[in-house]
């Protein structure tokens, strides 16, 4: 069960970088079915607690609280001015500090206690070392879903049922994908209702549908509940997705059809251009996530243009991760340029689909070509 995060400290924190973090911790210390409350306060909050339940005066970084109940470990309160001003003594990065604090408090709830001292100490502290280790190692490691439409393209091409998407799917799984991608468009031009309901059925990652914010759209996302919608803008005449959704212009009607999905029980994520307007806009609609268009990066013609638009993909998912937005990225990645990007922390997944079909057309065509000159050859 994930963590649940409360930010009372009134400050703008990325929320869903400590949700990751707070979730990896459960996973690694094999603890996924308990409860694990982290609220965040202010110099204040954390002093009254500190006075009221220990008889301490002024103002500590971290402080947990075990409960003895069954299925709950317990409460970590951090206080994030205090750790904001420690990382500035210790010349490390807010979030990094936050970390610390966070390992140090779990280590606690987890019984151990250094202020016994001596061997509890150095126990202690081996077993932070040990999480603190895990986590960066996991941390850095951005999610990965395929989208899997260019699969369904090739059988749209003869209008038969070969390549299914569907079994594709379960080889994207198989491969250790994080998820499943599809966009189910206006004209079913790759994409057919019949693959998301089937796909919804047998994908055991997470299955995204990405769609325009049509009634007839909302109305299929209702009934067949994928893990996530993403809301993306859509023409006829495109040959793919072009260009972000102007949640500037569209803000009411984006915001309605959030709370419509809302109400199905989906979660939002907005297809933008990294803009800042856009992010600021997409967070007022309620969304969760936002997935940043990374076409102008991918599409860059130079080097300076292709390091202006890293840097303003950089600033942008900063600025949407510290709005509490959970922040992916997709579009024209391929294996040249996702590198550096999947590099940026704030960057928790990405969508990817023509550079992985195109190279899986490729690497899988030896064996295609063999597997057909084995029966031609035996028959002769
Ligand atoms: N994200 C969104 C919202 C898209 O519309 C697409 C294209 O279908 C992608 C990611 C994947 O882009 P590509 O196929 O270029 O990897």
């Amino acid at each position: 069960m994930p963590a649940e995060i409360l930010n009372q400290s009134g400050m703008n924190l990325a929320i869903p970088c400590y949700q990751r973090m707070a979730d990896r911790l459960l996973r690694i210390a094999g603890l996924k079915d308990v409860q694990l409350n982290i609220i965040f306060t202010d110099l204040s909050g954390i002093e009254s607690l500190n006075s009221r339940w220990f008889d301490r005066f002024g103002p500590t970084n971290v402080i947990s609280f075990p409960m003895d109940e069954p299925g709950v470990l317990g409460d970590i309160i951090i206080c994030t001015q205090k750790a904001a001003q420690e990382a500035d003594d210790g010349i490390t990065t807010l979030r990094n500090r936050v970390m610390e604090l966070l390992i140090h408090g779990f280590v606690h709830l987890l019984g151990e206690d250094h202020e016994l001292g001596g061997e509890h100490e150095r126990r202690m502290t081996e077993k932070e070392r040990e999480l603190k280790t895990a986590l960066i190692r996991e941390d850095i490691m951005a999610d990965l879903c395929i989208n899997v439409d260019h699969i369904a393209t090739i059988r749209q091409a003869r209008g038969g049922t070969e390549p299914d998407p569907v079994l594709a799917a379960g080889l994207v799984e198989l491969a250790g994908a994080d998820g499943i991608v599809v966009h189910l468009r206006e004209d079913r031009r790759h994409i057919q209702d019949r693959d998301v309901k089937l796909l919804r059925q047998v994908v055991k990652t997470r299955l995204t549908l990405e769609m325009a914010a049509t009634d007839e759209m909302i109305g299929i996302a209702s009934e067949i509940k994928p893990d996530i919608v993403t809301l993306v803008p859509e023409k006829r005449q495109e040959l793919t997705t072009e260009g972000g959704l102007d949640v500037v212009s569209l803000e009411a009607s984006v915001k309605d059809a959030v709370g419509r999905l809302h109400h199905a029980g989906i979660p939002v994520s907005l297809f933008v251009d990294p803009e800042e307007d856009q992010i600021f806009a997409s967070s007022r609609t309620g969304a969760e996530c936002i997935e940043i268009h990374t076409g102008r990066y991918a599409d860059a013609v130079n080097p300076e243009e292709e390091e202006r638009e890293f840097d303003q993909i950089v600033k942008m998912a900063g600025i949407a991760s510290d709005l509490g937005l959970r922040v992916h990225a997709g579009h024209g990645l391929n294996y040249q340029n996702t590198g550096r990007l999947a590099a940026v922390s704030d960057i928790v997944e990405f969508s990817i689909g023509h550079s992985v079909v195109a190279r899986a057309s490729l690497v899988g065509m030896e064996r295609a070509v063999r597997e057909m000159l084995a029966i031609v050859k035996a028959s002769g």
